[in-house]
């Protein structure tokens, strides 16, 4: 799940108006707050800038998961150090899960820093650009502009409708970064879906860490399968994905509902971790792999056509060459379109982080490659079926002069052709397969303008 650095993009130049810059690292939780700080932001009459140089507000939105992220987020604060002293205007804020509860302790790491806040806490953000007095933070939920370079609204976006996460995995510092489950009442993801319908949006993700745990803490207890048939009765939208699933509550009803509501994609991202009952038992996941099996092939029996996904943690303490090859014959078995493989990583405050981390850097590497080198293969080969068929893509942009959607799966699709593709839902035939995407031809429609 985790994303490389974005940045906000460039918009027109314009002398005396403010600039911001957001950098981003982490989950889709992350992008979705940086896209809500910059909704806000521009409310606030201030402009995206790419380059960070030329910004008045800095953003650093900062991820904990692992080590490397970690790194990466504490590197970049690091190197803000000398702008500030050459431009000593400038405001920077840190925020995202290094900030939970660390707020003191970085105050006197980065002194330079004007503000540090905890992941959704947007209102803080008036420390630091006085204009957002005057905006209504509620109404500012949504002008979404956040992709490569372009100024124009987005095709796709985040919801979040849960946050935090209520599971205690032993590896995980989420919850300690993100608190308990807090659902967003129904109709409050509804009003911020219509509002993104209504600028344009056609595509909703419906976000948590454990998006599948939504609604047990509301008023008559809503399920995400009852947020989907809502969410679905939204006029112009035309597709809806949801993310992170658990399998603990992955139940027949969410099955059901994928199957039964046409504007639901056929995905599933059910991450496994592990492939072996000890392991699984001592990340605490509270399923076993027999149950998860059992999960599949009742999403596979009921859902014709899913794409599935997943993640992997390899080398967790104790983890035997036995253990990881059963993860490694499951992922052979199920064929999973995509698998996000990550090298575990002590976090601080968990529960494994007291076990000793005794796979060796170099084992993990190894495992790490198995798994990636299976995975390539699987992915040739699922890919090579769309071969010579036909797949409905919705355009969301261009990339490196190619127009870029993704099939109702998730699959990555590029083509080429003249005209404005942008927000269209597009038949395309495919020509070529790789393991990462698919290139093809649109057929039957010709391009035109929105
Ligand atoms: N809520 C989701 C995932 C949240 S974190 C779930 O339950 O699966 C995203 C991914 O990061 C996890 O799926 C896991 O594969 C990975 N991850 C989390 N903690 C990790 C750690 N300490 N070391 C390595 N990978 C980790
Ligand atoms: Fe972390 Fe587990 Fe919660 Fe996922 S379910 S966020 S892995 S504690
Ligand atoms: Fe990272 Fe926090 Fe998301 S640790 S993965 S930014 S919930």
């Amino acid at each position: 799940m985790l994303v490389q650095p974005q940045v906000e993009s460039v918009a027109e130049p314009d002398i005396g108006i403010k600039r911001f810059h957001i950098w981003t690292i982490g989950c889709q939780m992350n992008e979705a707050e940086s896209a809500k700080a910059a909704a806000l932001l521009r409310q606030a009459g201030y402009l995206p800038t790419q380059v960070e140089e030329e910004a008045d507000v800095i953003i650093v939105n900062t991820c904990v998961v692992r080590q490397q992220a970690e790194d990466k987020a504490v590197g970049h604060i690091g190197s803000l150090a000398r702008l500030k002293r050459y431009k000593p205007g400038l405001r920077i804020a840190v925020t995202g899960c290094l900030v939970t509860g660390q707020q003191a302790k970085l105050a006197e790491r980065f002194p330079y820093v004007d503000l540090f806040y905890g992941p959704s806490e947007f209102e803080r953000l008036v420390e630091i650009a006085p204009e957002l007095r005057e905006v209504d933070f509620d109404l500012a939920e949504l002008p979404h502009y956040y992709d490569e370079g372009q100024s124009d609204p987005d095709v796709t976006a985040f919801v979040p409708v849960i946050y935090g996460c209520n599971f205690v995995c032993s590896y995980c510092i989420v919850p300690y970064r993100r608190g308990r489950e807090r659902s967003r009442p129904m109709e409050q993801v509804l009003t911020e879906v219509r509002r993104l319908a209504a600028r344009g949006v056609k595509e909703v993700t419906l976000l948590g860490q454990t998006v599948n745990a939504y609604g047990h803490d509301l008023p008559g207890q809503p399920d995400l399968a009852d947020l989907l048939a809502a969410v679905h009765e939204v006029e112009g939208i035309e597709r809806i994905r949801f993310l992170t699933s658990h399998p603990k509550y992955f139940s027949d009803k969410l099955i059901q509902t994928i199957a039964d509501l046409p504007k639901v994609c056929e995905h599933v991202n059910l991450p496994v971790q592990a492939g072996d009952n000890e392991v699984l038992r001592r990340m605490r996941r509270t399923y076993t792999v027999e149950y998860y099996r059992e999960r599949i092939q009742k999403i596979r029996e009921t859902i014709p056509g899913v794409t599935l996904s997943t993640d992997i943690i390899v080398g967790f303490p104790g983890e035997t060459d036995e253990q990881f090859e059963a993860t490694y014959r499951l992922l052979e078995e199920i064929q999973f379109d995509k698998v996000h493989v990550a090298m575990y990583s002590p976090r601080p405050g968990t529960l494994s982080a007291r076990w000793e981390d005794d796979v060796p850097r170099q084992e993990k590497w190894r495992r790490h490659r198995a798994i990636e080198t299976l995975q390539e293969r699987i992915c040739r080969e699922r890919n090579q079926r769309y071969l010579g068929t036909t797949v409905e893509v919705l355009v969301d942009g261009m990339a490196k002069g190619r127009w870029r959607g993704r099939t109702r799966g998730n699959t990555l699709v590029f083509f080429d052709s003249p005209g404005e593709w942008k927000g269209r839902l597009v038949d395309v035939r495919i020509t070529e397969a790789s393991p990462w995407y698919l290139l093809g031809e649109p057929v039957g429609q010709p391009a035109a303008p929105l």
